[in-house]
């Protein structure tokens, strides 16, 4: 089969192919001896499909679809929903997210399908009468959700793109959640570590709390969250934006001083938005558009390093180093200034996209020393962790692809587990500005654009990205992380295109992370070689070591029009394929 394939791309160069059978008797293997340069599929390259996401469970039931028939949209409405079971601490029923869309035609769209502040939200909902922010409670318990966006987002993916029945696709979740799974030693650990947290808040007990410690390889039975995808599955969005699981939503925010209503849940909608394209090199970035700051800040920094030689100079090189924090530096004080909801704020897209005005924003730094943060503020415009979040790729048979982030915001979102529905609440509400200039949880600040108003999508760095070469698909990416988001998507990007790298070293890379404030470079250890430590901090960079950045799950399309994937190693993370 093998051969057959590489016949098929080189039928005309009948001396190579000779020579390929005579190395394959020889005994070599083809994999050591000619790569992916002949047009060869290596053991790690599929040809009908890929699924990467943060749990082997999900990724299962994703390639399940796909071989079924389905596309690569219901493979990730199936994944989704199954990611709500398996992987509570980011997948959700009670959360948002992001979806870019690709169809094998070049069509793309995105859709919105992020939380929202609920109609009695106000502005000052966090501050103490003194006017200082009271963060916990835009972190934990009821006051902390948005209106969850996620069963929306899926039914409408579903609706415009959606082949196979709705139904099939919420099965497998469903068959999880009520015959349960085999946790891993992670989430056994983390549902230890949160004993306490869901203690607090779900005075009755919850799933995730068991009388002794979880180890790894119990099974972990949900079946409220049986019930609850059981509606999902018989009516629809109806089945969870009303009747009885909204009752069970609303009721929870009774009990818990929460904002969220009926009306909030039923007028909840997602939206079809214009996705952000921009160019880099010869390459399509397709990426997402406000609420999201990601697909914006993206193009900045990718614009803003173009003209540079990174490849000459090499991954993680102190000049790359140094020409990228800058880069990130300036692009997230914009986002700070300018980047909110647009159906609320008017976002200055095209001024911010613009070519000149990205390039002017990088005159002004020195490669002799670090500009300091204090002396960088937004660009002037012409004219106007606990920390959890799960991204995945798809790709179908066809070339369809999805590229989603989907978010509780922190781990486990506010804690609170909607009691008698059996699915987490997020806390997306602290990704508001919840006063101009008090740091979020990731450290970001906001000020205007992101302020609280009713029925406003807060701000997100999620930037589910797609990306072409030569008009045909070349890269599905993205990565949980909060601020990280944006920079660990720039960074793989670029370990592809300009140093090299397959998908899964582009993913493994250890990566480092500025967002102009604090300033600090935050880097993975051994991200960087001592030498190019001493050089920077030499120049005036403060290099803060810190844990894992990004969890990035991949898909790259080879010249070959192979599939490779790329699986976060700094998690569970996996390739299902085939
Ligand atoms: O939307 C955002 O930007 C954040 N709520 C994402 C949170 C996140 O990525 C946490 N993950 N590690």
């Amino acid at each position: 089969m093998l051969t057959q394939r590489i016949i098929k791309k080189r039928n005309t160069n009948k001396h190579i192919v000779f020579a390929l059978i005579v190395a394959l008797f020889m005994g070599m293997t083809l994999s050591g001896c000619v790569g992916g340069q002949l047009g060869k599929q290596n053991s790690n390259e599929y040809r009908n499909g890929m699924v990467v996401s943060a749990s082997s469970l999900a990724s299962k039931v994703g390639l399940g679809i796909l071989k079924k028939g389905g596309n690569a949209v219901d493979a990730a409405v199936a994944v989704h929903f199954a990611l709500a079971v398996v992987y509570p601490n980011a997948g959700n029923l009670g959360g948002g997210g992001f979806m870019v869309y690709r169809a094998a035609s070049g069509e793309t769209n995105s859709l919105d399908y992020r939380e929202k502040a609920a109609a009695l939200s106000t502005r000052d909902m966090y501050l103490d009468s003194a006017g200082n922010a009271i963060t916990d409670k835009s972190l934990y318990g009821q006051l902390a959700s948005g209106v969850p966006g996620s069963v929306a987002g899926m039914a409408e993916a579903h609706q415009k793109y959606g082949k196979l029945k709705w139904a099939d696709l919420i099965e497998p979740a469903i068959e999880l959640a009520r015959n349960g799974f085999k946790i891993t030693a992670r989430q056994a650990r983390e549902f230890n570590e949160l004993k306490e947290t869901f203690t607090k808040f779900n005075p009755d007990g919850t799933a995730f709390l068991k009388t002794s410690d979880w180890v790894e390889g119990d099974v972990f039975l949900q079946p409220e969250l049986a019930n609850t995808l059981e509606q999902i599955r018989d009516k629809g969005r109806a089945g969870f934006y009303e009747g009885a699981v909204a009752d069970s939503l609303v009721a929870e925010m009774q009990r818990g001083k929460g904002i969220i209503s009926k009306e909030d849940l039923k007028n909840y909608k997602a939206v079809w938005r214009k996705p952000i394209i921009g160019n880099y090199k010869e390459y399509k970035i397709i990426t997402m558009p406000p609420p999201s700051s990601g697909g914006i800040a993206l193009l900045q920094l990718l614009k803003s390093v173009e003209d540079f030689p990174l490849k000459r100079w090499g991954l993680n090189a102190d000049s790359a180093v140094q020409l990228v924090v800058e880069a990130e530096r300036r692009v997230y004080a914009d986002r700070a200034a300018y980047l909110g909801d647009p159906d609320f704020y008017k976002v200055p897209e095209q001024q911010l996209l613009d070519n000149v005005y990205i390039k002017s924003r990088m005159r002004n730094f020195s490669w002799n020393k670090a500009t300091p943060s204090s002396e960088v503020k937004e660009g002037k415009l012409n004219g106007a962790e606990h920390e959890e979040t799960t991204h995945f790729s798809i790709v179908d048979r066809d070339g369809n692809s999805v590229s989603i982030t989907t978010t509780l915001n922190g781990s486990y979102g506010s804690g609170v587990v909607v009691k008698g529905a059996g699915f987490l609440l997020n806390n997306e509400m602290d990704d508001f500005s919840v006063k101009p200039g008090t740091p979020n949880m990731y450290g970001l600040v906001g000020g205007e654009a992101n302020a609280i108003a009713p029925g406003k999508r807060m701000l997100s760095s999620m930037t589910p990205t797609i990306i072409e070469k030569n008009g045909k698909l070349f890269m599905v990416v993205g990565t949980p992380g909060g601020s990280t988001i944006i920079t660990s998507v720039f960074q793989t990007i670029l370990n592809v295109i300009e140093f090299d790298k397959s998908m899964q070293q582009a993913v493994s890379a250890k990566k480092f992370h500025h967002q102009w404030l604090p300033d600090e470079v935050y880097t993975e250890e051994n991200a960087l070689d001592s030498l190019t430590v001493l050089k920077l901090k030499a120049k005036g960079y403060n290099i803060m070591f810190r844990g894992p950045i990004g969890r990035v799950d991949a898909i790259l399309k080879t010249k070959w029009g192979y599939y490779q994937g790329g699986a976060d190693p700094r998690g569970d993370d996996s390739i299902a394929a085939w």
